[in-house]
């Protein structure tokens, strides 16, 4: 699917991304900047935290226990679309999908 990151800074990186691949190993591929996933995709760094764009934020599986325990460690505020990119695996469905990159993951 299509997929686009709001920066920090207000720029748009948009892209095709495979399905079945992580937002984070989607952003990481193409050299997204601010999502560091330090931890590889593991569930246990919270530095690769994105905010979803409000008008998907019901449209994405849920997140786990893990990554809810881990959301209250992100550097940057946590809001209520918060998510870590490293758990939202793409699927055909999330065409179009944008998510918004915080101004810091540490
Ligand atoms: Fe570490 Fe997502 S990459 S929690």
């Amino acid at each position: 699917p299509d997929i686009t990151f709001i920066l920090a800074d207000g720029n748009e990186q948009g892209f095709e991304a495979p399905e079945g691949v992580s937002v984070m190993a989607a952003a990481t591929g193409a050299g997204v900047p601010g999502i560091v996933a330090e931890c590889g995709g593991a569930a246990r760094c919270a530095t690769c935290h994105v905010y979803v764009d409000e008008a998907w934020a019901g449209k994405l599986p849920a997140p786990g226990a893990d990554e809810l325990a881990l959301l209250e460690c992100t550097a940057a505020e946590r809001q209520p679309t918060s998510r870590l990119s490293c758990q939202i695996r793409l699927t055909a469905a999330m065409q179009g999908l944008v998510v918004r990159v915080p101004d810091r993951q540490y």
